[in-house]
């Protein structure tokens, strides 16, 4: 079904969901591919009124591992067969420790949390480890950036969208001139690419070695480092690749 997220919201039902409705055609897209795979790992943290648990549900199909945290005690109530529900903290390290090493690893992590800054990097920063190659890691609601209140503000260094633009440079740290001032980042090497939409941030996990330029000719495929090694990246390479 290709309206899958559009169409489970005109089924409504006694729990409130909350979605802003271009995120609706966003997860259509990106996560198409994923409908009704009984394999995925599901993280969303923020629960509020459980009507997302549903649509998530009905998304992946029984059989996918789904997981909703949520620091509301009350959340509790939401626990039925077949769905894990974990109380805790989005910032603590501690509980995200836990919650990884008891559902882990994901697939797919949803942060529709808080919304702080500190909470977004925190969860970022603890659950990264735990997204499976080829994962995907999504913060909603990336506005707050934007919102003093939240920690954010215009250009603000601490706002979870700097950090994603720090993420776009260091996932570059392969290419640059500038060894000194810009050395390579282990980013380089796990994410394959970082997406902008509005209001969501999607960091995509792709385990990788230093890019080659693959030249074809006359039959005949080459592969080759050159252009890193001309920018003198020598701390790519390990002695005998120099
Ligand atoms: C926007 S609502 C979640 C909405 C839900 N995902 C949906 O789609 O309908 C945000 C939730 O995040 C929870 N929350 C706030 N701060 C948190 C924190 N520090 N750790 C974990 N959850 C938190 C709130 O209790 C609230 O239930």
């Amino acid at each position: 079904m290709p309206n899958y997220f559009r169409d489970y919201f005109d089924r409504t039902d006694a729990r409130a969901i909350y979605k802003m409705a271009h995120y609706l055609d966003l997860y259509d897209r990106l996560l198409g591919p994923w409908q009704g795979r009984p394999d995925i790992a599901f993280l969303e943290i923020g629960i509020f009124e459980g009507g997302s648990i549903g649509m998530w549900k009905g998304f992946f199909g029984s059989g996918a591992k789904l997981v909703f945290a949520d620091i509301d005690p009350g959340c509790r109530r939401f626990d039925e067969p077949g769905i894990e529900i974990e109380i805790g903290d989005q910032a603590d390290p501690g509980f995200l420790k836990a919650l990884a090493e008891a559902h882990g690893p994901f697939d797919l992590i949803i942060d529709d949390g808080g919304h702080m800054m500190h909470q977004q990097k925190a969860s970022f920063s603890h659950l990264w480890p735990h997204l499976k190659d080829g994962g995907l890691y999504v913060v909603e609601d990336s506005h707050t950036s934007y919102w003093p209140g939240f920690g954010g503000g215009f250009r603000n260094p601490a706002s979870m969208i700097e950090s994603a633009k720090d993420l776009v440079d260091r996932m570059h740290s392969w290419y640059t001139d500038e060894d000194d001032r810009f050395p390579l980042h282990p980013a380089a090497s796990q994410v394959g690419s970082v997406q902008f939409h509005d209001s969501v941030i999607v960091i995509e996990k792709k385990l990788k070695e230093a890019p080659v330029l693959l030249v074809s000719k006359d039959g005949k495929t080459t592969r080759s480092r050159r252009m890193l090694e001309i920018r003198g990246r020598k701390s790519i390479f390990a002695p005998d690749e120099g």
